[in-house]
This record gives C-alpha cells, structure tokens and sequence, in this order.
C-alpha cells in the first residue's frame, strides 16, 4: 500500500459530519483508526467489519477509503438483509460470521483484505474463532482490529479477570508469538495455544501464527498486523555514536543479530502450568461443587421429613449404645 499525505482527524471529521445510517464506536476508537489508517486511507482497496447492525460504520468507511473497491460487512441479523446502501462498493453478507461457509462466501475464493475489524458478538469464543477463521483472509501488511474486548472481563460474554479462556487471555498469548524467536526453547508457537486450539475447536495453521507483526492494545481494543514469516523484525543492533566511556564492548555488537540463550534448563520456565490443567481443575471442582450441592439438598428434605423426625429417638439409642460399648 503507498502512503498518502497525512490528514490527521479526517475520520473524525466524517463521523462528524455523517448523516446516514447510524454507527455506534468509542471516542477513542474514531482517534486510534485516525492515526492508524493516515498514511495509507488513499491506497486501501478492501475492508472487512463483522458485525455491522444499522450498517453506519460501512457508509464512513466508503466515504473514508476513496479507492477501496469491496467495503465487505457480515451481520448475524436477519434483518441486515434490509438494509440498503448506494454505494455500490458495499455489501453485505447475512449470517453466523463463524462458519468456514461465510468465510468462502466472503472471500469469493480470492479476496484478502487491507483491513478487518471485529465488531461482531463480543464473546470471547467468538473472537477467537473469528480470528483464526478470518486472519489468514488478511493481506501481508494488513491490520486486524477487534473492538470491544473490555467484555472479555464479563460473565456475559465468557471472560472474567484471570479466566485463562478469554477473548483477551488469548490475545495475550498472541504477544509472546510475536517474540517467539527469543523463547530459547523448542516449543512452537502453536503448542503455547494448544489448550484454547482444543477448546475452542481452532483451526490455525503454525505459519499463520509465524506471520504476527505486531500486536497493540488500548482501552478495549487490539490491532495485530501481518507481516510475512520470514521477515525478521527485529533487524541488526545498531550502536550509534562515538563516545562509550562508560562500557564500550557494545560497539563490537553494531550489526549483529540477536542471539538467544537457550532455556531447557530455565528453573523459572519449568514452573510453567499446563492451561488444559488448570481447566480440568476448575471443570472438576465445578463438577465436584455440584453434586455437594446436590447431596446437601437431599439431606434438607430428608431431616425435614415426618420418617425422620419420628426416627430420631432410635438415632439417639443407637449413639448411645455405640459410646457405651467403646468405653468396654
Ligand atoms: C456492536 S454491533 C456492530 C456495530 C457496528 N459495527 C457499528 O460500528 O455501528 C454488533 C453486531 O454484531 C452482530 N453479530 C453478533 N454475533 C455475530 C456473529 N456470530 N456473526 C455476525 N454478526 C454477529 C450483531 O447482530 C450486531 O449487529
């Protein structure tokens, strides 16, 4: 994509002056794509947002990317089907966003986008699907953008703060793929993923995960670029300057390439606890917690019933009889 001449707030002033159907995003979500998309508004020819209700957002974005060719919406609402636009650049498409059907249907076998933005349901199994469904429909130098994660701390939408399953806890993860050739260990990016691909039901390639540019976070929202694997996105140290009167062994180091120590024998590493765990100790103890629950209930209705009461006396003889005999 080139670059265009920067217009810092031309979103924002869209969004102010926008008349048509209605769009419904954070303040802050309007400064972040500003800054984000500046430089590259011109030159976006596709985009993709899941989740689109009154189908404002896609009108904003026809007016925001002048050459875009496929402004791409998918809603679960029937009543989407409704909705008409007169650009014809936009369409919508009606259904679960989750199904490897949409996501062929979308795509019309080739399509790959500049920009995908995850505005759909907001549960955190959702997310996740999405992303594994839909990153790999990004194009390398694309941004992937999900809105609303501050859900994933809510029972509502299966998150909570530490629950290792949520939208954001994966997202999380995600950051240690970006710095996976540092880990010093044999470990693929995958297998840090293996208990929320096995939950979830994931399909992810390892190679996609291996094209994580980079992964940023603001108040309720997460941009993930792609990049292509091989790119290295570190690069060379560069020492610059002239003076190194404090320590000048680094200026040996000017571009070297970073080099990781192993960690097989990393104590700290091996403290490491299994996800899958930790999820079948919280399934267990819910299980557990249950039939406790259950048993308590049936011992109310037993000692509240009249056989109980009228036995009571003979439960007295019996305990009686039994410390009495231990004292023989
Ligand atoms: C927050 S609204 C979208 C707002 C819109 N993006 C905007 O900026 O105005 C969320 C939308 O996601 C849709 N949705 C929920 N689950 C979905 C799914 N599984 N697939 C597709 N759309 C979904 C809902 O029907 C709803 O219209």
């Amino acid at each position: 994509m080139k670059s265009t001449p920067q217009t810092p707030n031309r979103l924002q002033n869209l969004c102010d002056e926008h008349i048509g159907k209605v769009s419904d995003k954070w303040e802050s979500y309007i400064d972040i794509y500003d800054e984000l998309f500046q430089e590259i508004y011109g030159s976006v020819e596709s985009i993709l947002e899941i989740g689109i209700q009154n189908g404002g957002s896609l009108e904003i974005w026809s007016s925001y990317f002048p050459v875009a060719r496929k402004i791409f919406g998918i809603d679960i609402n029937p009543k989407c089907k409704l909705l008409k636009f007169k650009d014809e650049r936009i369409k919508v498409f009606v259904g679960d966003a989750n199904t490897r059907e949409m996501v062929n249907m979308i795509s019309e076998g080739s399509t790959f986008f500049d920009i995908i933005i995850d505005d759909g349901s907001h549960v955190s199994s959702d997310i996740i699907r999405t992303f594994a469904l839909y990153f790999p429909k990004l194009k390398s130098g694309g941004t992937y953008i999900i809105e609303d994660l501050h859900a994933s701390y809510w029972e509502s939408h299966q998150g909570a703060l530490n629950y290792n399953f949520s939208s954001i806890e994966f997202l999380k993860k995600l950051v240690d793929v970006v710095n996976f050739s540092h880990w010093g260990t044999d470990m693929s990016p995958s297998e840090i993923l293996q208990s929320f691909i096995n939950l979830y039901n994931l399909d992810l390639e390892p190679d996609l995960l291996l094209s994580i540019g980079s992964v940023y976070f603001q108040d309720s929202i997460c941009v993930i670029t792609k990049s292509s694997p091989a790119e290295n996105p570190l690069g060379v140290r560069r020492i610059f300057g002239k003076d190194a009167s404090i320590d000048d062994s680094v200026i040996s180091f000017n571009h070297s390439t970073s080099a990781t120590p192993t960690q097989y024998t990393n104590s700290l590493f091996n403290l490491f606890v299994d996800d899958e765990l930790i999820l079948k100790f919280a399934q267990n103890t819910a299980e557990l917690t249950t039939k406790i629950e259950n048993i308590e209930d049936e011992l109310r209705v037993i000692k509240s019933s009249a056989s109980w009461r009228y036995t009571k006396k003979l439960r007295q003889i019996r305990y009686l009889m039994s410390k009495f005999s231990q004292k023989k």
